[in-house]
């Protein structure tokens, strides 16, 4: 990174559904401790949401859902800009501008997409094809020059890199973006399924037993939790032996992460112990972390008004620094 930039957060959530473990220990986890020491940018992602069609009601409400997990989890809108996306034209006008910068063949590349899409690629929208474009736009609008995520974006963030390198040396604008590196925790990058250990957490998921959402009662996790995925061997001493055995794998990680050690001492204390033991334990786990954040979602849920001022102030913030941004790449590219 060039030494004269200055440092700047940026990351967004869909607001598709409730937000879920994943989404908390992979993602908003890390939002809340960068705030603390940089300057941050966290916006509801509704642009990306309709790539897929949302009914608008519940699109709504959704992003004030979504609004509300970013406020229960930590996030200061006195100190992070928190806005939605849709509010800021700049998003959009820079989408269009580096969907003409990207290329086909990067975008090919985009296993996401070809996931989504799954077998009816030809009835995908475009939008969905397309958009990592909106998503390096995003980044880009602010010149954001860290951008913390799951695992499961990093190739979304190496294809924003490419384009922001691609837009500096096609117009000769040295610099003018920053590349912007991806900040994905090290401990836990992916959060899998509860189900099946080898599928991310995920909104899209069907079943509910796939994922821990952050509201979920006590009694919910505990069910959950009873009913996840294990096999029938006991817990191993050594990290090697759960090499074939991705659920008790995907247990131990999420345990070990909220409890704030590592799997080797979680193993050294649960070795022997068969899963329903450790399971106890799990689900004691989540509930202390995972239900007072889920008491103050539905506390906020219950004040729109409050929610609107957020992203009102948040909408403003954002609006000074994308339009003179989104002024000289308009200005770099020729236009009048
Ligand atoms: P989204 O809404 O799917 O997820 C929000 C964040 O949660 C992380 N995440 C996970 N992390 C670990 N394990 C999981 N199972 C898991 N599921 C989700 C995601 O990696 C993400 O960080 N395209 C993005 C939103 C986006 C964005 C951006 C992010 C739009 N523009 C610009 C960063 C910068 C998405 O769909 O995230």
């Amino acid at each position: 990174m060039n030494k004269n930039t200055k440092t700047l957060v940026f990351s967004g959530v869909q607001p598709t559904g409730n937000l879920h473990l994943g989404n908390y220990l992979g993602a908003m986890k890390n939002f809340v401790d960068l705030q603390k020491k940089m300057e941050c940018i966290y916006c509801v992602v509704d642009l990306h949401a309709i790539t897929v069609f949302q009914d608008p009601q519940e699109l709504k409400k959704n992003i004030l859902d979504t609004t509300a997990g970013f406020v229960a989890c930590g996030l200061d809108f006195k100190k992070s800009i928190i806005f939605n996306q849709s509010s800021v034209s700049g998003h959009s006008e820079l989408a269009w501008i580096l969907n003409c910068v990207s290329r086909v063949g990067w975008m090919n590349r985009m296993t996401q997409f070809k996931e989504k899409a799954g077998k009816n690629k030809e009835n995908a929208s475009v939008g969905l094809y397309v958009y990592p474009n909106l998503m390096a736009a995003d980044i880009l609008l602010y010149k954001a020059t860290h951008v913390p995520v799951g695992d499961d974006q990093k190739q979304h963030l190496e294809l924003a890199r490419d384009i922001a390198q691609k837009f500096n040396n096609d117009f000769k604008a040295n610099n003018f973006f920053p590349i912007p590196e991806p900040l994905i925790q090290k401990k836990l990058s992916r959060v899998m399924s509860l189900r099946d250990g080898t599928k991310k957490m995920s909104k899209s998921e069907e079943s509910d037993y796939s994922r821990i959402d952050l509201q979920d009662s006590e009694d919910e996790i505990n069910k959950k939790i009873k009913k996840a995925k294990t096999d029938s061997s006991p817990i191993p001493d050594k990290v090697e032996d759960l090499k074939n055995r991705p659920e008790a794998l995907n247990l131990l990680n999420i345990y070990s992460f909220v409890t704030n050690t590592t799997v080797e001492k979680t193993l050294e204390n649960m070795a022997g112990k068969d899963f329903s033991k450790f399971k106890n334990e799990l689900s004691d786990a989540l509930v202390a972390t995972i239900c007072p954040i889920g008491k103050k979602i539905k506390k906020l849920k219950n004040d729109n008004k409050y929610l609107l001022e957020i992203l009102r102030e948040g909408t403003n913030k954002a609006n000074v620094i994308a339009k003179k941004n989104i002024g000289k790449v308009k200005e770099i590219v020729g236009f009048i």
